[in-house]
C-alpha cells in the first residue's frame, strides 16, 4: 500500500486537510480589490493553502518564491520567468517590446525553458522592476484578474535594502489585480506590515495561520494509517509528539506507516519511527548544533528538558532573553504559550544526546 502521508512538498489533493474557513476567507479577499498577507511559523501550510486556493479559483496566478532571489535584478528576472509559467511566450513577446530596456531571453531546448537577463546597474534594475510590475497589471483583465503570490516575502529586505520601498510605490498605483504576501518569520513580517514607518504598513489584510485543529488532524491521520489493531492509540501518540504541527505530524505519520508496512513493527511503533527519523537526520542535527554559540546551546538544552530558561538563576536574564530572541529569529525556537523548540525531532535528538550511556550490567558467572 502506498504511504498516505506526505511532507516536504506542498500538501495538495488527498494530502490536504481542513482549512475550510481559511480557504473561504482568502477567496473573499481575492474577490475584492484587496491584497492579503498571511503569516505563520515555518511549515504550517501557508503555501499549500494558497496554492490550493488559487488552483480552485482558476484565475491566472504568478507565483514567486523570494528565497532564491539574491538581488533586485534577480528578483525581477525571476518574476518575469514566473509570468512566463502562466502566459505563453507569444503573448509576452508582444508586451516585452514595450519595455524601456529589452531583456535578453535565452531558450534552453533541453529543459524547454527561458532564462531572462539584462545588464544590471542601479538605474536599469529600477526601470526593469517597474516594467515587469507594469506588465503584471497589463496582463490582468477584469475577466481574468491576475493573482500575484510573493512567497517568503520576509526576504524582501535581504534582497535589496530599497526593494520594499520601490515595490510599494509601484504597487500602490496599481489596480485590478491581487497581491498575496506569504511569510514565516513573524517578527520580520510584522516589521514589514505592521510598523507605521514601513512602506508596506497596512498594505492589505493580515491573516494568521494556525496549526490544524486536533479533531480534524486526528481523523485525517486515523483514516490513513495502515491497518493495525491499535490505530487510535498510535494516532494520539503521533499528535501528542507533533502537537498538531502540520509538517511534523505528516513526517511522523509517514514514518509510522513505514514501520508498520515495511518493517512489520508491532510494538512501540511511534517510538521506533522517532528513532528511525533521528538516525536519518543525525548528521543534519549535528551540523545545526555546531552553528550555535554556547549561550544558545545552553538555552536549547534547557528547552529540550522542558525547563524555563528565563527562570534560570545561573545566567543573566538579559543574556537568556537575547539568546531566545536570536533563536526565534532563526526559527529554531517558537513562542506560543511559552518558548519551545520548533522541531520536536530536534528536541528529541537533544534529549538523546543528554542521556548518559549505560553500560550493560556485567553478569557474574560463579
Ligand atoms: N492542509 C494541510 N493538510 C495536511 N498537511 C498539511 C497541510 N498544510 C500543510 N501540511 C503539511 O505541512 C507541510 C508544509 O506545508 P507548506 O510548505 O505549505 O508550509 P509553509 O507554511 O508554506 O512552509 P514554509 O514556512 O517552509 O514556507 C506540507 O509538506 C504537509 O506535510
Ligand atoms: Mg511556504
Amino acid at each position: 500500500m502506498a504511504n498516505k502521508f506526505s511532507y516536504g512538498t506542498l500538501a495538495q489533493g488527498e494530502f490536504f486537510t481542513d482549512r475550510k474557513e481559511e480557504l473561504a476567507q482568502i477567496k473573499q479577499y481575492l474577490d475584492s480589490e484587496n491584497h492579503l498577507t498571511i503569516i505563520s511559523p515555518r511549515r504550517y501550510g501557508k503555501s499549500s493553502l494558497v496554492r490550493k486556493c488559487v488552483e480552485e479559483i482558476g484565475r491566472p496566478y504568478v507565483w514567486l518564491d523570494m528565497q532564491y532571489s539574491t538581488s533586485k535584478a534577480s528578483f525581477t528576472t525571476q518574476l518575469l520567468k514566473a509570468v512566463l509559467a502562466q502566459y505563453p511566450m507569444e503573448r509576452l513577446k508582444h508586451e516585452l517590446r514595450h519595455f524601456r530596456i529589452l531583456p535578453t531571453a535565452t531558450y534552453n531546448a533541453v529543459t524547454n525553458d527561458y532564462q531572462f537577463g539584462f545588464q544590471p546597474s542601479e538605474a536599469t534594475d529600477t526601470t526593469m522592476l517597474e516594467d515587469v510590475l507594469g506588465l503584471l497589471q497589463k496582463l490582468s483583465t477584469p475577466k481574468n484578474k491576475l493573482i500575484v503570490v510573493l512567497d517568503e516575502f520576509q526576504e524582501v529586505r535581504n534582497i535589496d535594502k530599497n526593494l520594499d520601498k520601490q515595490l510599494r510605490s509601484i504597487m500602490q498605483m496599481q489596480s485590478g489585480l491581487n497581491y498575496i504576501f506569504l511569510g514565516s518569520q513573524e517578527g520580520m513580517m510584522l516589521e514589514i506590515f505592521e510598523r507605521k514607518k514601513s512602506p508596506f504598513y497596512h498594505f492589505g489584510g493580515l491573516m494568521r495561520l494556525n496549526k490544524i485543529p486536533y479533531d480534524e488532524f486526528y481523523q485525517f491521520v486515523l483514516e490513513r494509517l495502515p491497518a493495525t489493531p491499535n490505530k487510535e492509540e498510535l494516532t494520539k501518540d503521533i499528535l501528542s509528539f507533533s502537537s498538531c504541527h502540520p509538517y511534523y505530524t505528516q513526517q511522523l505519520a509517514f514514518e509510522v506507516s513505514n514501520q508498520i508496512e515495511i518493517n512489520r513493527i508491532q510494538e512501540d511503533v511511534v517510538g521506533e519511527a522517532i528513532q528511525a527519523t533521528l538516525r536519518a537526520h543525525d548528521l543534519d542535527y549535528e551540523r545545526l548544533w555546531e552553528t550555535f554559540n554556547n549561550t544558545d546551546k545552553n538555552t536549547l538544552l534547557q528547552l529540550s528538558r522542558n525547563e524555563k530558561p528565563l527562570t534560570n538563576r545561573d545566567v543573566a536574564t538579559s543574556t537568556t532573553f537575547s539568546s531566545l530572541k536570536r533563536l526565534i529569529k532563526g526559527g529554531v525556537v517558537v513562542r506560543t504559550e511559552d518558548y519551545a523548540l520548533e522541531d520536536p525531532f530536534f528536541r528529541e535528538w537533544l534529549k538523546l544526546k543528554q542521556t548518559p550511556f549505560r553500560r550493560r550490567p556485567v553478569l557474574k558467572i560463579s
